[in-house]
């Protein structure tokens, strides 16, 4: 599909059948996938057209709320840990812009062009990077990024930074088991998916990275959907089944998350990367392929999962528009 481009052609649409229920969908990270309108997943870390404007809203939500940041106290060697490898695969994924070098012992120098950001420090010495690492490589990647510590058998969320958050809280989590986290996921533990998610993250091995997507519908453009903001965009769940068709496939966003497991080689913590990106109902009608399958997937979108997701009261709406969008040579016309 040559014409189409950028955020179209990358978007990592999660769908691959015509019904949509939750399962350990884990797959190795690094081979890309193909999609209808393009592919994505070349890279662990990706830097689109949205870099600059991403992380300037990262830093007026940590400005306005530092609790979407922490480290607890053990996590200080993971936090090093993380920030060394997610340079490393910006490095190597972006070659003419990105480098790291070692400079001899723990000595390392990092260089952003795109910031026009150089840094020389010691591992582990917070006072030569001037920020404590997880802060730091937040300002450098799109991705929110979680860290969880392995301990008696299970797997905590005990450090973070994490902005753009679907409908939880980070600040709320932080500390708590990766199965306590997942208590309020509709039919999961009857299923066993968190549950194996759980033994596999345990098992995971430095250098196998893998990924996996999960997806909502989110109104307006907006990443920061935490809990912590629902009086701002909450709202706007009454206000959408109000407006006109037009407005309805424009505001009305898919929200699929790549997020990237990976255990980090010198802490052996887990390392929980959070990519957010968005299509309007508008634009994701444009690839015919996805329109179609979208419309099945929300029309039969058990009411449990779509209530859990906060899409119940429009998902119908949303299926309905797209099922209208036909191109108008199939017998459809626009809505
Ligand atoms: C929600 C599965 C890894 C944090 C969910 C949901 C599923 C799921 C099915 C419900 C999503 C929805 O309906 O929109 C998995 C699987 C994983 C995994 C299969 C790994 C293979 C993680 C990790 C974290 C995490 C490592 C660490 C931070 C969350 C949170 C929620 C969530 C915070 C929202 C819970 C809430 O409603 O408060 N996960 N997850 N997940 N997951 Fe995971």
């Amino acid at each position: 599909m040559h014409a189409l481009k950028g955020r179209i052609a990358a978007f990592p649409y999660p769908f691959p059948e015509d019904t949509y229920r939750y399962s350990t969908n884990v797959e190795p990270a690094n081979t890309p996938n193909t999609t209808a309108a393009g592919g994505w997943g070349a890279t662990i870390i990706d830097i689109d057209e949205d870099y600059h404007a991403e992380l300037a809203e990262r830093a007026t939500v940590l400005a306005a709320d530092p609790t979407r940041h922490a480290v607890l106290p053990h996590m200080r060697p993971a936090a090093w840990d993380a920030m060394l490898t997610v340079m490393g695969e910006l490095a190597g994924a972006y070659p003419d812009r990105m480098s790291l070098r070692n400079l001899g012992g723990d000595v390392w120098r990092w260089h952003n062009a795109i910031l026009d950001d150089t840094r020389e420090f010691r591992y582990g010495d917070e006072a030569s990077l001037g920020q404590e690492p997880l802060a730091y490589i937040t300002t450098q990647v799109q991705e929110d990024i979680a860290l969880l510590d392995q301990r008696n058998e299970q797997l905590y969320v005990d450090a973070g930074v994490v902005t753009f958050a679907a409908d939880w809280s980070f600040g709320f989590d932080v500390g708590m088991s990766f199965l306590e986290i997942h208590g309020p996921v509709p039919r999961v533990r009857r299923d066993g998916v968190i549950t194996r998610a759980h033994d596999f993250l345990k098992r995971l091995q430095p250098h196998q990275p893998y990924r996996r997507t999960n997806w909502t519908l989110t109104i307006g453009h907006r990443l920061d959907v935490s809990t912590e903001r629902y009086p701002d965009w909450g709202p706007d769940r009454e206000m959408i089944q109000s407006v006109a068709d037009d407005e309805f496939g424009r505001l009305v966003n898919l929200r699929v998350e790549v997020q990237h497991l990976i255990r980090l080689p010198d802490s052996g913590a887990l390392m929980f990367l959070i990519r957010t990106y968005m299509l309007s109902l508008e634009e994701l009608a444009t690839v015919e392929d996805w329109r179609v399958r979208t419309a099945q997937v929300l029309a039969a979108l058990p009411d449990d999962m779509a209530e859990y997701k906060g899409i119940i009261k429009y998902r119908d709406r949303a299926a309905r528009w797209l099922t209208e969008a036909a191109p108008a040579a199939t017998g459809g016309h626009s809505p």
